[in-house]
């Protein structure tokens, strides 16, 4: 998969170096494309934003620049019209699902906002070249859109065939299958005076398998019943 992400941080992303994405990156897997936004600002000062009109508080990031940045990765994209994120409060909330569906795409374009946002003129060009998507961490503010954008590379990147050396860890992980997932537990079989429940030691399978689908409902039920389907 290619990724480019559009930024004034490029140096934000340097941890993409590391870890199991670094390994992706390593091996082929994902390719890594990071722009600094500056770079398509010309004036003497690099500007990118400048203040709202209609009033109002704060600074919206400049048209041209991103138009530009956007423009260079776009005409250079090979093969099919990629998709483009915009990080943002007001977007779609991201989820699992999204994840697994954009893991299966050739090319991703992370567009990281800051300020009061983008020019608006900028997301509507952007959909005449490309898919566009506003997507949201969830319902609270980020100063930009470089952590999100981060969250979403590593959520959809290890989705990626290959990218996790297990594929069996990622079926029974939260959000796979709807529900949160069970307590995991290692050895030791008692610490601190806490043990690990018994049935974990039964090598019962059918009995473990059952145990474990009932915590998923119980914690699911408990932290996040909005996921359960209505009674
Ligand atoms: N930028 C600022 N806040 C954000 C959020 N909650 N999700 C995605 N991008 C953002």
């Amino acid at each position: 998969m290619r990724i480019d992400i559009v930024t004034i941080f490029p140096e934000f992303f340097s941890v993409l170096d590391v870890s199991l994405l670094g390994k992706a990156r390593q091996t082929g897997l994902i390719d890594l494309g990071v722009h600094d936004l500056r770079d398509s600002a010309h004036d003497r000062h690099r500007t990118v934003d400048d203040t709202p009109y209609g009033g109002g508080a704060g600074m919206v990031m400049k048209p041209e620049p991103w138009g530009e940045a956007l423009d260079g990765i776009l005409d250079g994209a090979a093969g099919a019209a990629p998709v483009i994120l915009f990080p943002s409060p007001a977007g779609e909330v991201f989820t699992q699902a999204m994840a697994q569906e954009l893991s299966a795409e050739q090319h991703l374009v992370f567009g990281c906002g800051r300020y009061e946002g983008i020019d608006q003129r900028v997301v509507d060009y952007a959909a005449t070249r490309a898919r566009v998507r506003l997507v949201s961490m969830g319902d609270y503010v980020l100063n930009g859109g470089e952590v999100a954008t981060m969250a979403m590379i590593e959520a959809i990147g290890r989705l990626i065939p290959g990218v996790v050396g297990n594929p069996a860890s990622l079926v029974e992980e939260s959000h796979s299958d709807g529900l949160l997932e069970y307590p995991s537990y290692t050895k030791p079989a008692e610490w601190r005076g806490l043990a690990v429940p018994p049935v974990l030691l039964s090598g019962n399978h059918g009995a473990i398998a059952t145990w474990r689908h009932e915590q998923q409902l119980e914690r699911t039920r408990r932290v996040r019943p909005d996921l359960l389907p209505p009674l």
